[in-house]
Order: structure tokens, then C-alpha cells, then sequence
């Protein structure tokens, strides 16, 4: 089983990025952000307590969101592997998610997505009125910065050189390549189908 971890500020690319992943080798896409958002729309028990919190840009309590993690990876869709964006989001959660991985017996890669900030407020700022996400107002979107700054960029440390760093900079396409030539899982299984298509 293959744990694809992705790493990254607020905007970086983690969602563009682990989709066109989970298209190609054909494993889940878990995005804690999107299954918090869902609850949030959906009105659940999880979604009330989780709504201001988002909205403010501050991260849900690690037992929320590693119950989410556990339970879905549990499921029989995530057997080969799955991708996982925006968890872990600090080092509570990095431990727990070791040992979630170890007791499964699953393989972990982990890429970071490296984008300098003022990339990511362009970035969240072109998509402001489109997307209607209310943590990317300005107020919101500063907090989520300075909650990955504190809480999310020293996993790097934790991680050391078992986490390969890419440059998030250039096209949806240049990322995706640095990304999957970073990773020899997905480049393995990504060059042989387009071989095979030639
Ligand atoms: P989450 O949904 O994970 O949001 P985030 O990490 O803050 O960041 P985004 O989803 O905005 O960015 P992204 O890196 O996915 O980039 P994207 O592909 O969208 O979390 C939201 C909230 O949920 C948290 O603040 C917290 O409250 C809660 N939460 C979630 N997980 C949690 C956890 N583990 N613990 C506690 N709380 C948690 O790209 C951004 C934009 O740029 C898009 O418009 C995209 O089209 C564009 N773009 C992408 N790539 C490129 C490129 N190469 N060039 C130009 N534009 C690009
Ligand atoms: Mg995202």
C-alpha cells in the first residue's frame, strides 16, 4: 500500500496536484479540507463544529480530522494506496498518521510543494469570487499563512530527507512532471502507459 503524503502552503497546488495524481495512478484523493467543507455544507455534527474554525482560517482539532483520515483510509477504495492533502498539518498529526501508516503496512512518499508567498497570494486572490471559499478573504487567508508557517512548515524538519522538496512555480503541467519524476511510484507507473500509448 502507497501512501502519497503532499506538503504545502495554503495555495501551493496540494488539491491540483493530488487530483491529476489520483487520475493517473488511480488511487483516492483524500483532502481533509474538502471533506471538512463538505460536513460544513452538509450541516453535520462535524460541519457545525468545524464551520467557524475554517472560516477563520485555524486548524480543527487533530482528533477531528485524524478520525476523518482513519476512517476513510479504512475503506475498501484505499487498499493500494491513496493521496492525502492537507494531512498531516502539523506534528501531533504527523505521529499519528505514522502510526495509522505503520499499522497498515503502508509505503509513505512524501513531496513538498514549494511556492514562495507572494505566488500564493496571487494565486488565492485570482480565485476569490470564484470559488466562494470564505477562508480566502484577505483576513482569513494572512491567518492560514501564519497557521502553516508556525504549525505546518516545521514538518519539513520532522520529515528530513525522507520528504522531497519540488518547485511549485511554473504551468499545472511543469509541476506535475517535477512531481511525478520525484516520485518513483508514480513516475513508474506513469511512464509505462504513455510508452505503451506511443
Ligand atoms: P485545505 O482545504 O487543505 O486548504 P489549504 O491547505 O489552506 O489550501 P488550499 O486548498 O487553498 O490550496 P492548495 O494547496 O490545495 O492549492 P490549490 O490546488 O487549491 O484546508 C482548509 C481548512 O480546513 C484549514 O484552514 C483548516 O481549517 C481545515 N483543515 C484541513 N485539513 C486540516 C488538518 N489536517 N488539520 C486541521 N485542520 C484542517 O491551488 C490554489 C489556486 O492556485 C487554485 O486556484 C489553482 O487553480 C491555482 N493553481 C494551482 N497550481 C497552479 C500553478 N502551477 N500555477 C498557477 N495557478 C495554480
Ligand atoms: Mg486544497
Amino acid at each position: 500500500m502507497n501512501a502519497i503524503i503532499l506538503l504545502g502552503a495554503p495555495g501551493s497546488g496540494k488539491g491540483t496536484q493530488a487530483m491529476r495524481l489520483a487520475e493517473s495512478l488511480g488511487l483516492p484523493h483524500i483532502s481533509t479540507g474538502v471533506i471538512l467543507r463538505q460536513a460544513v455544507a452538509d450541516g453535520t455534527e462535524l460541519g457545525k463544529v468545524a464551520r467557524d474554525i475554517m472560516a477563520a482560517g485555524r486548524l480543527v482539532s487533530d482528533e477531528i480530522v485524524l478520525g476523518i483520515v482513519d476512517e476513510r483510509i479504512a475503506a475498501p477504495d484505499c487498499g493500494r494506496g491513496f493521496i492525502l492533502d492537507g494531512y498531516p498539518r502539523n506534528q501531533a498529526q504527523a505521529r499519528a498518521l505514522a502510526g495509522v501508516l505503520s499499522k497498515r503496512g503502508a509505503t509513505e512518499w512524501i513531496a513538498n510543494i514549494d511556492v514562495p508567498p507572494e505566488e500564493l497570494t496571487a494565486r488565492v486572490r485570482g480565485r476569490r469570487g470564484t470559488d466562494g471559499r470564505q477562508d480566502d478573504s484577505e483576513e482569513a487567508f494572512c491567518r492560514r499563512l501564519e497557521v502553516y508557517e508556525s504549525e505546518s512548515l516545521p514538518l519539513l524538519d520532522y520529515y528530513g530527507n525522507r520528504a522531497v522538496n519540488i518547485s511549485g512555480l511554473g504551468s499545472r503541467d511543469d509541476v506535475f512532471g517535477r512531481l511525478c519524476a520525484a516520485l518513483p511510484f508514480a513516475a513508474a507507473r506513469l511512464v509505462t502507459p504513455k510508452l505503451v500509448a506511443q
